[in-house]
């Protein structure tokens, strides 16, 4: 069988080596295709160097533009990739731009297109990654939604054939990663950190970080913190606050390390020893009920609702009297601070990967991936 696999960010890049293992495991080597949607050292290289993801087939150095520019120059270039090469399958995970690129270039040249991360839901269309959801996983042949409640999503849009409930590959990845990063990583004490002394920021979503009014509602939150904070800053939001003039003002908050976008194993370790974690990431959101840190999140949806109903997670948006309201009560309660850290992980066993390689193959027959759909009759 030859699978291809497409991706071209940062979360794909830490999700999907688990998958790519998985499939070695079973003497197959998948052909990797990297879009180039992320092209900075710290946001592509340094993943595909501590997961050992460097065998790149091919690099299609699409980079960065306006959504349409961006997903149409990866389809294009995607499209012609698997013209020459056939894989019997085409594998994308998450909900990037990369991604509906890769569903859409593969479904209209017939080749099978499987979603790892399916069925994930905010029920906000002004996300550009909304639209990437729902519109990749009505391309896709097989789904793979990481949680029941990702399934039901997926069987309130009528697709209920081929969809394998399999946890989220980002459990994979954090117990494959989090015993290397305590043992090789030193970011605590480059940065001086105290365990559980400090709160990890990260904060990149177009709808925080492309307006200046959420920006500044950002900034005022940052300055009124009673903990430390570290804040490892995505390339765009550090773009739109220079565009803002508001680069000089995060520059001058106190008790605020603001770095470049870490590699995953200082991450993980800045990750699993802070007290708080807040966020707007997907991922990020996820690892914290993973590593037992008590999440905030700052939006007013999400597409991980499993994490709140777990306990883990609270939607704090960007009012800053409710943001520090549980910043203060997750620092002076204790009692309420443990019932966050220890809500249950929603995601799975971190055996993802191998479940997903199984049933794509398990589907090969006779030299092709046969898949049995009522869809396509
Ligand atoms: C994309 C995804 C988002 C995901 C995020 C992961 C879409 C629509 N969005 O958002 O869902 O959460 O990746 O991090 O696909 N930039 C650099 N260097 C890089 C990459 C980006 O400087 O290596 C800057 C550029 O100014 C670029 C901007 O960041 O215009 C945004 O990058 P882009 O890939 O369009 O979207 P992300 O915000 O990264
Ligand atoms: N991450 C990282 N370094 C950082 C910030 C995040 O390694 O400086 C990892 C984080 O551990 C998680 C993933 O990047 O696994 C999340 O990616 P991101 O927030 O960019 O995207 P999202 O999950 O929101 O799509």
């Amino acid at each position: 069988m030859k699978p291809a696999i497409v991706f071209g960010t940062r979360p794909e890049i830490i999700k999907l080596p688990p998958v790519v293992r998985a499939f070695e495991k079973e003497g197959i080597r998948p052909l990797l295709i990297h879009t180039g949607q992320h092209y900075d050292y710290e946001m592509s290289n340094v993943f595909l160097e501590e997961l050992e993801l460097q065998r790149i087939d091919y690099h299609l150095e699409v980079g960065s533009g306006s959504q349409a520019e961006q997903t149409g120059k990866a389809m294009i270039k995607i499209e012609r990739v698997l013209m020459d090469e056939k894989p019997d399958v085409t594998i994308v995970q998450g909900d990037t731009n990369t991604v509906l690129a890769g569903a859409l270039a593969s479904v209209k040249l017939r080749i099978p297109v499987a979603h790892v991360e399916a069925g994930l839901r905010s029920f906000d269309r002004t996300m550009p990654e909304e639209i990437n959801r729902v519109l990749t996983d009505h391309a896709s042949d097989v789904l793979f939604p990481p949680t029941e409640e990702a399934r039901r999503n997926l069987e309130r849009e009528g697709i209920t054939e081929n969809v394998y409930v399999t946890g989220n590959t980002i459990v994979d990845a954090v117990l494959q990663n989090s015993e290397i990063a305590e043992q090789k990583s030193r970011i605590l004490e480059e940065l001086s950190l105290k365990p559980k002394g400090y709160i990890l920021i990260t904060a990149h979503r177009a709808e925080n970080t492309d307006s200046r009014e959420n920006l500044e509602k950002l900034i005022g939150i940052f300055e009124s913190l009673s903990l430390p904070a570290v804040y490892p800053m995505h390339p765009r939001t550090e773009n739109r606050l220079k565009a803002f003039g508001l680069w000089e003002r995060v520059g001058q908050i106190k008790d605020l390390i603001v770095t470049k976008p870490l590699g995953y194993l200082d991450f993980l370790r800045l990750q699993k020893n802070a007290k708080i974690v807040m966020t707007d990431s997907g991922g990020v959101q996820e690892e914290s009920i993973i590593l037992n840190v008590p999440c905030l999140t700052l939006r007013y949806n999400t597409e991980r609702p499993e994490t709140i109903e777990a306990g883990g997670n609270v939607l704090v948006g960007l009012e800053k009297e409710r943001v520090l309201e549980y910043v203060n009560r997750l620092i002076e309660d204790e009692e309420f601070y443990k019932r966050m850290a220890n809500a249950p992980n929603p995601f799975g066993d971190g055996k993802a990967g191998e479940r997903i390689a199984s049933i794509l193959l398990g589907m090969y027959d006779g030299g092709k991936l046969v898949v049995r759909s009522s869809r396509f009759i």
